[in-house]
């Protein structure tokens, strides 16, 4: 029977239900989150006069060499110390019992005031800002009241993990950029040819995704950087206990101002589980880029040996495994948001024992992206390109909308251009004569206001230095699109 409700029952659970119900096999994790609220717990019971401070040392004492243990032996890594039992319901019943274990009776005060509802839902929050914003300035063991309390977000400085990761892959991408402005290649839209860019300009341009991912991360940490402690089981904590001191203990930014949605609130879960889906959506698309490009037909990029994989039947098989996963894993982050929002959406008022689901999604897609863009990261920095089988891909057509923008310059009104190049173009197709080879009288029988001039359109670096104006593929534009990147990563 549980050591935390069993008073009311007299029986207890089938084995098979206490599987069911148990959240110790995955929530295990929090026990550093759990471990750091319930010090800051006793120091505000402490504070409302329920707990001397030799309980609460006590408390704190046991808790902090708890942890002393645990931290040494993750169950990530093996299970020694964990000492778990089969009626350990969670992490929360799991550290009371070995806190219980430890100090003896005087650990039964700590759940004064406070319900694993409100418990849950501050760890949670604090592990996910920890993974968002690193762990730099949260201030859990101490009581000094006196201490002037530091707001966590005072700091620009803080970067979690998932931002270090994001920045590293970002940095990747600006790094070739810089060496590779030289090299042109086919722009595509519908996966047809279309305008010559930059290799850069392409590399550039999931950078900015990332970049975007990076500032939407930070956005939603505002949402997470909530403190529940003190809502209770639903309606509140009939105790004097000051919440803001308390969640500035932990490091929170703010209070949650309605106990019901305290408890209830998993919408900054959804929020990073959608930041995650599109995080692997952007990761999947500049894949898939990647694994057409490293095809032998396009033959652009190869792939190191380190992050491609053989096949175990046909020998000359070097295949984009890294790639494909990356593309794969998408899947699964965007199905951990669905799941998240599926379970949300009938759920009545307050906690639901449903919302002991939102954790598998969560660490999840933590660990998915934790890999994920590492991987990326080498995967972009070894490959090779090869920047004459992307010159040999760039046909004259690539450069019809330049024969149109001349006849624009001449005053042709763009319509009109876009339809006599059309002509031109298949005037090419039916004499099987490039672009460039058709003789100015052929142009002329088109239009005769088809000049001499356009012998100079037949440029590739001069089509791509055309489109200078911001955010285009001109040198220029690129080297600017580099030192913003570069500023946003503080490099
Ligand atoms: N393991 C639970 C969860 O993950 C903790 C909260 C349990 N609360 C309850 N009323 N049974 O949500």
């Amino acid at each position: 029977m549980s050591g935390l409700w069993g008073g009311r029952f007299s029986a207890a659970n089938d084995p098979l239900m206490a599987r069911f119900n148990a959240s110790l096999p995955f929530d295990w994790r929090l026990w550093d989150a759990d471990i750091a609220g319930s010090i800051a717990w006793a120091a505000a019971i402490c504070r409302a006069g329920l707990l001397t401070a030799a309980e609460r040392d006590a408390i704190v004492a046991g808790l902090a060499a708890l942890r002393e243990e645990l931290a040494a032996d993750v169950p990530g890594t093996s299970e020694r110390a964990w000492h778990v039992t089969a009626t350990d319901e969670d992490i929360h019943s799991y550290i009371e019992r070995r806190l219980t274990e430890r100090i003896g009776p005087v650990a039964g005060k700590l759940h004064t005031g406070r319900s694993r509802n409100d418990q849950i839902a501050t760890d949670v929050r604090l592990w996910l800002k920890w993974q968002i914003a690193g762990r730099g300035l949260t201030r859990v063991d101490t009581d000094k009241k006196n201490e002037k309390r530091k707001n966590p977000r005072s700091s620009a400085s803080i970067r979690g993990p998932l931002d270090s990761a994001l920045a590293g892959l970002i940095r990747a991408a600006v790094d070739r950029a810089e060496a590779e402005i030289d090299v042109l290649m086919p722009g595509y839209t519908h996966v047809q040819p279309a305008q010559p860019v930059r290799w850069s300009h392409w590399l550039l341009s999931h950078a900015w995704a990332w970049q975007r991912d990076r500032e939407r991360l930070a956005d939603l940490l505002v949402r997470v950087d909530v403190s529940p402690l003190g809502a209770g089981a639903l309606a509140g904590c009939p105790f004097a206990i000051d919440r803001a001191a308390l969640a500035a203990d932990l490091g929170f930014a703010t209070v949650s101002q309605n106990s019901l949605d305290a408890v209830s609130d998993r919408d900054f879960v959804a929020e990073f589980l959608f930041w995650a889906a599109l995080t692997g959506v952007h990761l999947s698309r500049w894949a898939e880029d990647l694994i057409f490009w490293s095809s032998r037909e396009f033959g652009f990029v190869t792939l190191a040996d380190a992050y491609s994989t053989g096949s175990s039947l046909m020998p000359q098989k070097k295949n984009p495994d890294a790639l494909e996963l990356l593309r794969g894993k998408s899947g699964r982050l965007v199905g951990g948001l669905t799941g998240l929002l599926v379970m949300l959406k009938g759920l009545p008022s307050s906690y639901d024992k449903d919302l002991q689901e939102d954790k598998e999604p969560l660490f999840d897609a933590v660990d998915t992206l934790a890999l994920a863009l590492p991987v990326a990261q080498g995967v972009l920095e070894t490959l090779t390109i090869h920047p004459d089988r992307m010159a040999a891909a760039l046909g004259d057509e690539l450069l019809a909308t330049d024969l149109a923008d001349a006849l624009v310059r001449a005053g042709v009104p763009f319509r009109q251009a876009h339809h006599l190049v059309g002509q031109v173009v298949r005037r090419s197709e039916e004499t099987g004569c490039a672009l460039r080879a058709l003789p100015l009288a052929d142009l002329q029988a088109i239009d005769p206001r088809f000049t001499a001039d356009v012998a100079a359109i037949w440029d590739f670096e001069r089509s791509v230095e055309q489109r200078a104006a911001v955010g285009g593929t001109a040198r220029a534009s690129v080297a600017a699109q580099i030192a913003a990147l570069r500023r946003a990563l503080g490099d």
